[in-house]
C-alpha cells in the first residue's frame, strides 16, 4: 500500500512562534511516522512582502535548522528550501492561469495582509496559486496546517478539481490536517487576534527560540479575563482558555484534566507553572538548535531535500506541461 504523502511548509520570515509549533510543526513531527512527509522553507513565498536579502537567507537557513531541532528527522521526512526546486514556480504560474481573479480576492488573508498598505505586490495577492502548486507537485493527499490555511486549503481543493475536470485526471485532491486544540493559538495581549511572529509588540507572541526569562516575562504580563478561575470556556474566557490550550498542548493533557489539576488556585500559580511547562517543552529543540545552526549538517540536508523533492515532482510537472498542450522540451 502507498504511504499517504504529506506536505506542508513554514515561511522563512523569522520569529516562528509557539503558534507555529502547537498548530503546525508539532504536527509535522508526529506525520514523520505513519507518512511519506515533505517539509519546506517557502521563501517564494515570503518574498510577497519585502525581505531584506540578508536576513532572508539567514532565517531560511535558520528554519530548516528549527525544523530538525524541533524533532524532524531528515532520514525520514523530506526537508527542502523551496526555490532550490524550480517546480514550485513554474507549477506556480500554470496554477494562476488556473485560478480565479474573483476567489483570490475573496481570501482574508490577502485582505487581512494587503488592508492599510501602501504598496501591496501581485505576489501578496496570487500567493495561495503558489501554494496550490507546493501542494498538488506531490500528489498530497494531505496539508498540516493551522486553521488560518483553511481558505486557502478549500481554494487548492478547487483548483485541482478544475484542473483534473479539465483535462483529466493530474492531482490528487488534498485534505487539510488542522488540530482540533492548537490550531489557533492567540495572542498574549488579545485574545481577539491570532498569535503572529509578524505582531508589532513582541509580548504578545512567544518565539520558539525565546530565551527561558523572556517567555516567564510575557506569560506573568499575558492578558486574562475577569473572574479568577482556570476554567476553560473560549467564549466567556478568551485569554485564560487559549493560556490553557498551550498548557494542555504542552503537557498532553485534557482541558478537564487542566481544570482539574488548577481547581481553585487562581490565575497566579497557573501562569507560573505554564511558564515552566513552556520553558521546558521548548529549551530541548533550543539547544539542539544551537548545535545544528554552526554546524554544516543543515546545508547537507537541504542539499539532499531538494534533490529528492525534485525527484519527486519531475513526473507531476512533465504530466501537467503535456497535459496543457506545451510542446515537450
Ligand atoms: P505561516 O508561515 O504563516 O505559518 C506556518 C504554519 O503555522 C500555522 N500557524 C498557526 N497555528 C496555530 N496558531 C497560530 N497562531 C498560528 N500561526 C501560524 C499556520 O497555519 C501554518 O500552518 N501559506 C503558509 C505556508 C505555506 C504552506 C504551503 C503551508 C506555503 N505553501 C503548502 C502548507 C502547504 C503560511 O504562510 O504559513
Amino acid at each position: 500500500m502507498m504511504m499517504t504523502r504529506v506536505f506542508s511548509g513554514i515561511q522563512p520570515s523569522g520569529n516562528l512562534t509557539i503558534g507555529n509549533y502547537l498548530g503546525a510543526m508539532k504536527n509535522f513531527v508526529r506525520l514523520q511516522h505513519e507518512a511519506d512527509c515533505l517539509f519546506c522553507v517557502v521563501d517564494l513565498h515570503a518574498i510577497t512582502v519585502p525581505q531584506e536579502p540578508e536576513a532572508l537567507r539567514e532565517n531560511s537557513r535558520n528554519l530548516a535548522a528549527l525544523y530538525i531541532a524541533a524533532g524532524i528527522d531528515p532520514d525520514k521526512a523530506t526537508v527542502f528550501i523551496q526555490s532550490h526546486v524550480t517546480a514550485h514556480a513554474e507549477l506556480g504560474w500554470i496554477l494562476q492561469c488556473i485560478a480565479y481573479y474573483g476567489e483570490l480576492g475573496r481570501m482574508t488573508q490577502f485582505k487581512d495582509k494587503s488592508a492599510q498598505k501602501e504598496v501591496v505586490t501581485a505576489g501578496l495577492f496570487t500567493y495561495p496559486a503558489l501554494m496550490a502548486a507546493d501542494i498538488l507537485l506531490y500528489q498530497t493527499g494531505l496539508v498540516p496546517v493551522g486553521e488560518d490555511q483553511k481558505q486557502h486549503l478549500e481554494l487548492t481543493r478547487d483548483i485541482a478539481e478544475r484542473f483534473n475536470n479539465r483535462f483529466g485526471q493530474t492531482f490528487v485532491v488534498p485534505e487539510p490536517y488542522i488540530p482540533k486544540f492548537g490550531g489557533r493559538i492567540m495572542s498574549l495581549e488579545n485574545p481577539e487576534k491570532k498569535m503572529s511572529k509578524s505582531d508589532e509588540s513582541a509580548g504578545a507572541y512567544i518565539a520558539m527560540l525565546d530565551e527561558p526569562d523572556v517567555i516567564r516575562k510575557k506569560i506573568s504580563r499575558a492578558v486574562t479575563d475577569s473572574d479568577r478561575e482556570v476554567r476553560y470556556d473560549p467564549d466567556a474566557k478568551p485569554a485564560v482558555s487559549n493560556l490553557m490550550t498551550i498548557y494542555g498542548m504542552f503537557t498532553d493533557m485534557t482541558m478537564e484534566q487542566v481544570e482539574k489539576h488548577f481547581a481553585g488556585q487562581g490565575y497566579g500559580p497557573f501562569k507560573k507553572e505554564l511558564a515552566e511547562v513552556v520553558v521546558d517543552g521548548l529549551s530541548p529543540i533550543q539547544q539542539r538548535y544551537r548545535e545544528l545552526i554552526g554546524s554544516s549538517e543543515v546545508d547537507e540536508v537541504l542539499r539532499k531535500g531538494a534533490q529528492k523533492a525534485r525527484e519527486m515532482c519531475a513526473g507531476t510537472l512533465a504530466d501537467v506541461k503535456s497535459k496543457l498542450g506545451f510542446v515537450l522540451a
